[in-house]
């Protein structure tokens, strides 16, 4: 028999190699492959002499089942699902370490259990006593979850398979299980995916509600189990700085709804507290305008919510390099701005360094974002504060055109509820008297040169 051939997989992306590299050579990262026993090796043909059964087709309007999902019981929680959880579905929720995973679902698992659903919860990370503390500090201790500290696979399913299928089991994280069906320590992709399919069959066939609790590594993607979120049902990601006390709840991918509605949770001293009426947290208090600083009506869902951009501008005195640092937005998108608004509109950011900073811990990446930016940063270089009661929107092209988006009006009205008088934004947002249409960047500088 040939001797089998070593095997290489990538702890970051899942990829095969048969010979040892310092760096990946499909995702790039480095020292992320690593040696695991080899599998199988299917023969390519098929034999179809024998062992086949027929498979049924099926048309796609026969009736079936309903989806019926079943509250979490944070109604947060429920809107970034898409209305709640489905039984049989497996959701993977990634986030920072810290970030709040393990309270946000041992709240869920609590609320469900106190409905009078059944919830596990198996945590592989803290000991039993560790999460009674825990839920005691949030007064969930009278909660009849049925908890448990465990790692096997095969004890969890065997425990499991022993009683009433629960409404929802929280494996927290699928990076500390262990499934004895192949070699290798726990966390590494062949383990993380074993275990992760072992557990979504046993959630499929009984019709439970699995969450499984995933880790994400520096650059914000699930780490190996980004190999999982082609196997689960629902993708979330629960963000936010650790510092500040604000918590998005996002999903990524969503098989039964979908992904553009958020969650918004406050980390307080009593867990995880729902915030349902966002729209005015992530502005700071605005008493004295200061130069470089623009609000940009951003729509999340169905929700609006009013977000403060802030820039500020340093000129340096000799030639070095400047820097560029940007937190909540994309840095690369920042640097695609600055280019135009020199190319198109004359300004010269080439010998100052640029900050830019979305307030209270927010994550933008709507394009909408683009004049808000570009406003912030010209009015940090002329050091003009903005007008404090305009909203700024639209999407800024390479010409230097700005460029119509969606729910122009629903943002303009939610501004308008919370005070914010004036609107700038593309001439297609119409709007009334309040609003002024800007269709190229350098009519923007030209405003807040003059005093917008
Ligand atoms: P945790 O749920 O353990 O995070 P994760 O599972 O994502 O790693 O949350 C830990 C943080 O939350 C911890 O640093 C302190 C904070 N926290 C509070 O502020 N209030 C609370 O009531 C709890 C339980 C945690
Ligand atoms: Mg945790």
């Amino acid at each position: 028999m040939a001797k089998p051939k070593r095997r290489y997989i990538c702890q970051a992306c899942g990829s095969v190699t048969h010979r040892w590299q310092g760096q990946c050579p499909d995702c790039g990262e480095w020292n992320t492959l690593a040696e695991e026993a080899p599998t199988t090796v299917f023969s390519a043909k098929h034999d179809l002499s024998s062992g086949g059964r027929p498979i049924a087709f099926e048309a796609l309007d026969a009736p079936g089942e309903v989806l019926k999902r079943k509250s979490t019981g944070l109604a947060e929680f429920d809107r970034a699902l898409g209305g709640g959880l489905v039984p049989g579905s497996a959701v993977l929720m990634g986030g920072d370490p810290g970030i709040g995973k393990s309270t946000l679902l041992l709240q869920a698992a609590a609320k469900i259990a106190q409905g009078g659903g059944s919830a596990v919860y198996i945590s592989g990370e803290e000991a039993a006593g560790q999460v009674r503390l825990r839920a005691d500090r949030l007064g969930l201790a009278g909660a009849p979850i049925s908890l448990a500290a465990a790692t096997s696979v095969r004890d969890i399913l065997t425990t499991l398979s022993a009683m009433t299928p629960p409404a929802l089991l929280v494996i927290d994280s699928i990076q500390t299980m262990h499934s004895d069906q192949i070699e290798g320590a726990p966390g590494t992709v062949s383990q993380v995916r074993a275990s992760a399919f072992e557990l979504i069959r046993y959630a499929k066939e009984n019709g439970v509600a699995l969450v499984l609790v995933g880790h994400v590594t520096k650059d914000g993607s699930i780490a190996g189990p980004r190999v999982l979120e082609h196997m689960v049902d629902v993708v979330m990601s629960f963000e936010g700085e650790r510092s500040h006390q604000y918590r998005i709840l996002r999903c990524i991918k969503n098989r039964f709804g979908p992904v553009d509605e958020i969650g918004v949770f406050a980390m307080e001293g009593q867990g995880l507290a729902e915030v349902g009426n966002p729209s005015m947290l992530f502005l700071s208090g605005r008493d004295t305008p200061v130069a470089g600083s623009a609000v940009f009506p951003a729509i999340e869902g169905t929700r609006p919510v009013l977000i403060e951009v802030q820039a500020l501008i340093v000129r340096l005195a000799s030639g070095a390099t400047p820097r560029r640092a940007v937190v909540g937005w994309d840095s690369g998108r920042l640097a695609m701005l600055l280019a135009v608004l020199e190319a198109r509109c004359g300004l010269n950011f080439s010998s100052a360094e640029v900050y830019l900073n979305i307030a209270g811990g927010y994550r933008l990446a709507d394009p909408a974002a683009d004049l808000a930016v570009a406003a912030a940063l010209i009015s940090a270089l002329a050091d003009k504060p903005l007008a404090s009661d305009a909203v700024w929107f639209g999407e800024v092209s390479l010409a230097g055109e700005i460029r119509p988006v969606a729910h122009a009006a629903i943002r303009l009205r939610e501004a308008a509820k919370l005070g914010f008088r004036r609107g700038f934004g593309p001439a297609e947002a119409g709007g009334d008297e309040n609003f002024t249409a800007l269709t190229l960047l350098p009519n923007l500088v030209d405003r807040i040169m003059g005093g917008a």
